[in-house]
């Protein structure tokens, strides 16, 4: 086994993004840390980070000042070789109950195992997985837990060189493996957009229950309009498409058949705006400014940002200078479910 033995000041991790966006990932995470490097493990996706910073210092650094693009990461505390036969297994195991701090004895253990594309090891990664939380438990009685578990650990399976590292869920940015965040598709879901609403009430730590009235631009099919509903608000939804047929009837739905630019609200109406109109970000923010007119002081704003032309930084920051001063950003994240967009939450000044 190699321990990360790097020069004090520097650390390797496993950063993940959505493919195709790692490029702007990388230029935050060097933004960070000038000097850092990446080595491709997927390409426009997963790549290892060399940080001229140390193990805790690098983490700290990236949650202080989340990138919009790291969807994940995970630290290598070990390097293993891997040569994709049977004999993996053992070695890896063995470096895990090592590494594993004993204080965290009897905690609950996700063990999370990826590989590069293209590699394809002659054992199932389920068997590794298998023998990893047998050894941990008979070494220090973990628990295997797929959701809340109190460390994570990590491997990534790479011809030559499998990659090690635990951590708690909060230093990986996400507890779902490479920040992958699967929901599972409800019978009669409105539309898979209801994920993306899901997923940023995960990322941003929004409790949307706690609202009482919602206005949804932008809201058919319907996903966003179902999920604020099931979470209790009294939801006005502004969209000229057809929302899905079951919703229509319920008690605390509005739907106004019309365009964004048609309707009008009193002022402190929602303590709650969503827009997911997959719009030119410029004309919609244009839509949206009037509307915000309507949404209470420390008011939630959730808006989907649809990157039009490559620009992703500016057109976060045009369409948060153009909120202001009434808004302000709080957290701006690509998120699993975006395509090419990013989700940004914001809350309206008192
Ligand atoms: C991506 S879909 C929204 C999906 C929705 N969030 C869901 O969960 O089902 C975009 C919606 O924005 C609506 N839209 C586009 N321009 C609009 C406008 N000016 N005013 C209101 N809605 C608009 C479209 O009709 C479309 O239904």
């Amino acid at each position: 086994m190699i321990e990360q033995s790097h020069p004090a000041g520097a650390s390797q991790f496993v950063v993940t993004s959505n493919r195709g966006f790692a490029a702007y990932a990388q230029d935050e995470l060097r933004a960070l840390a000038p000097g850092t490097k990446f080595a491709e493990l997927i390409a426009g996706e997963t790549y290892a980070m060399r940080i001229p910073l140390g193990r805790e210092e690098a983490i700290a650094a990236v949650l202080r000042q989340e990138p919009i693009f790291l969807r994940h990461m995970h630290p290598i505390d070990a390097e293993i070789a891997c040569a994709g036969t049977d004999g993996d297994i053992a070695p890896i195991v063995s470096a895990i109950v090592r590494l594993y701090d004993p204080a965290d004895r009897g905690a609950a253990i996700a063990v999370q195992i990826r590989k590069a594309e293209g590699f394809h090891p002659g054992y199932e990664t389920g068997a590794l997985r298998d023998a990893v939380s047998a050894a941990l438990k008979e070494a220090n009685e973990t628990e295997m837990v797929v959701k809340d578990a109190k460390r994570i650990v990590s491997v990534f399976l790479n011809n030559g060189v499998a990659y090690i590292g635990i951590s708690p869920p909060e230093y990986n940015l996400s507890d779902w493996p490479g920040g992958a965040v699967r929901f599972r598709k409800e019978e009669g879901q409105a539309s898979r957009a209801k994920f993306k609403l899901l997923e940023a009430e995960y990322a941003f730590g929004l409790d949307l229950s706690g609202f009482r009235k919602a206005l949804d631009i932008g809201a058919a099919p319907g996903g966003w309009t179902s999920l604020l509903l099931e979470r209790g608000a009294e939801v006005t939804a502004v969209d000229p498409a057809v929302l899905h047929p079951e919703l229509l009837t319920h008690p605390r739905l509005t739907h106004l058949k019309r365009n964004a630019g048609d309707v009008q609200f009193p002022p402190d109406t929602f303590d709650l705006l969503v827009c997911d109109m997959s719009w030119s970000p410029k004309q919609m923010i244009k839509l949206l400014l009037p509307l915000l007119a309507a949404l209470q002081p420390g008011g939630t704003a959730v808006i989907t940002l649809k990157l039009m032309h490559g620009k992703p930084f500016q057109t976060v920051k045009d369409s948060v200078r153009a909120m202001q001063p009434d808004m302000e950003l709080h957290k701006a994240k690509q998120l699993f479910h975006n395509r090419d967009e990013l989700t940004v939450y914001l809350r309206k000044r008192r």
